[in-house]
């Protein structure tokens, strides 16, 4: 039997943080024991908000290396540029026929940026390029081409794959044909949103990450950094509302979360301590991946190869579906 097919994207807009790591990177790549895994590095997504060549390639190179670094294996998944797969904007300038402009303006990104303008009393479109506007159909096109059934991300992509199902069934619809797969999110509750420095959503566009393969000093430096309560060292302390007990919960075992526990609770334990417990077990879990990515980021020839190959194999597959999809539109 055909397994089903598993497709997410990362923009490289910045280095992939932990939010991104267990959000959807690790989720992602254990579906790939299940499913037939399409990776994607999704920089026609980044050109968004990145204009300088040189940072949006280099970016790139960062997010394959994490997601080979992380353990993709790139013989059993496809590993790929958006860029370097054309049908995708094939599908996508398609999908923009049969998407009402009423959807894209319900868009989150995009109401944020004009509630944004209209706060600061900018014409509301300031700094909207209609790649922007229009980023939840080039989502659906990455998505649709590949057949895809679900689609491992963060909560904060919910929206986008609930217009992606809305395109693809009004296509169904209107041809009175599958012609697009309608796929399913994969959202992890117990990682849906990951929380950054600050007990905000963990994001590049709050500057709040903690980045996955930091050099150990940097790591130890950053974590200090992170937002807590002026409680003082006797005060008991509640580990359910710290952000520093948030994020060792990702990283600890079971009985290392309860020692860590005891403590906040009995009182006697200063913040230094706890972010100190943070440091350990973070970088205990990132130090093999830390080591593998450094590796290849000192070997571009390789990863270049990894997502020529990629892409290659995933223009085959994408050409067939767009030869399908044009020819029941009548092309
Ligand atoms: P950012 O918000 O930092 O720009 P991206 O939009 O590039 O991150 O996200 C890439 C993937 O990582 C998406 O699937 C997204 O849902 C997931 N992700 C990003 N931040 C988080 C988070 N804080 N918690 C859980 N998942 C996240
Ligand atoms: N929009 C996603 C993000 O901001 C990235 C992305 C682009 C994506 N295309 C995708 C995710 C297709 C899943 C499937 O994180």
């Amino acid at each position: 039997m055909n397994k089903g097919i598993a497709l997410t994207g990362i923009k490289p807009t910045g280095t992939p943080h932990i939010g991104n790591y267990f959000g959807a990177i690790k989720p992602a790549i254990e579906l790939t024991k299940e499913y037939d895994a399409r990776y994607f590095i999704a920089d026609y997504h980044a050109l968004n908000s990145i204009k300088d060549p040189q940072k949006i390639n280099d970016l790139a190179y960062e997010v394959a290396a994490t997601w080979l670094a992380c353990g993709l294996d790139p013989d059993k998944a496809l590993v790929y540029r958006q860029s370097q797969v054309p049908q995708t904007f094939d599908l996508s300038t398609i999908l923009l026929a049969f998407t009402s402009k009423g959807l894209m303006n319900r868009a989150h990104a995009y109401k944020a940026m004009v509630q944004s303008n209209k706060e600061l009393n900018r014409d509301p479109d300031d700094g909207v390029n209609m790649g922007l506007f229009t980023y939840p159909v080039l989502m659906a096109a990455d998505i649709l081409l590949f057949d895809s059934d679900v689609v491992p991300v963060g909560k904060d992509q919910a929206q986008h794959l609930e217009m992606t199902i809305d395109i693809a069934q009004s296509i169904n619809h209107i041809y009175k044909k599958d012609v697009l797969k309608i796929p399913k999110p994969l959202i992890r509750k117990s990682t849906q949103t990951i929380i950054g420095m600050d007990g905000r959503k963990m994001s590049k566009s709050y500057n709040n990450t903690i980045p996955l393969f930091l050099p150990p000093k940097k790591l130890r430096k950053l974590i200090m950094k992170i937002v807590t309560n002026s409680q003082t060292i006797e005060e008991v302390k509640d580990p359910d509302k710290c952000n520093v007990f948030a994020l060792y919960k990702l990283f600890a075992t079971d009985e290392q979360q309860e020692a860590l526990r005891k403590m906040y609770l009995a009182g006697g334990m200063g913040w230094g301590h706890a972010k100190n417990e943070l440091f350990e077990v973070m970088n205990e879990l990132i130090f093999p991946m830390r080591e593998k990515y450094n590796k290849l980021m000192e070997n571009k020839d390789y990863i270049a190869k990894v997502l020529d190959e990629g892409s290659e194999k995933a223009r085959e597959i994408a050409s067939k579906k767009i030869e399908y999809v044009k020819n029941i539109l009548g092309f």
